[in-house]
């Protein structure tokens, strides 16, 4: 079951710096940046009254978004991230019925300290999902 859509990311070459954008030009309210080694990535967000936008940025030498930011320089939607009440269950749902996983399958802790997967964009529509319990 799909449950609120949690946030839009968006991969750029410094994240604070789009996030500041998005502060001047809506008044928006955003977040510190925070590292998160383990997905190689520094986010920053901004807060709506619905949803959040995730500005990533690359981490480190073996970024999974290097190679998107190379190729998108000034910066592009990157994936869609929805809340799932039971990530476990939404997973093997999802293998099931073919949808490939990223990684080894096992949920990793994402930015809001609750676990999270990826699935190939292949299998949605050409947009990188991500799945975060609720
Ligand atoms: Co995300």
């Amino acid at each position: 079951m799909l449950g609120r859509l949690n946030h839009v990311a968006i991969a750029v070459r410094d994240a604070e710096k789009a996030a500041r954008i998005y502060g001047a030009a809506f008044d928006a309210e955003i977040s510190a940046a925070v590292p998160l080694p383990e997905h190689g990535v520094i986010t920053v967000f901004v807060t709506l009254p619905n949803t959040k936008i995730e500005f990533i940025q690359p981490l480190g030498d073996n970024s999974p978004i290097a190679k998107f930011v190379e190729r998108n320089a000034d910066g592009g939607i990157h994936h869609i991230c929805y809340d799932v009440p039971d990530i476990i269950a939404t997973r093997d749902k999802l293998i099931k019925d073919g949808a490939r996983v990223l990684g080894d399958g096992a949920p990793k802790i994402g930015a809001h300290g609750k676990p999270v997967l990826f699935f190939h964009p292949k299998d949605f529509s050409g947009a990188l999902v991500e799945i975060e319990q609720a």
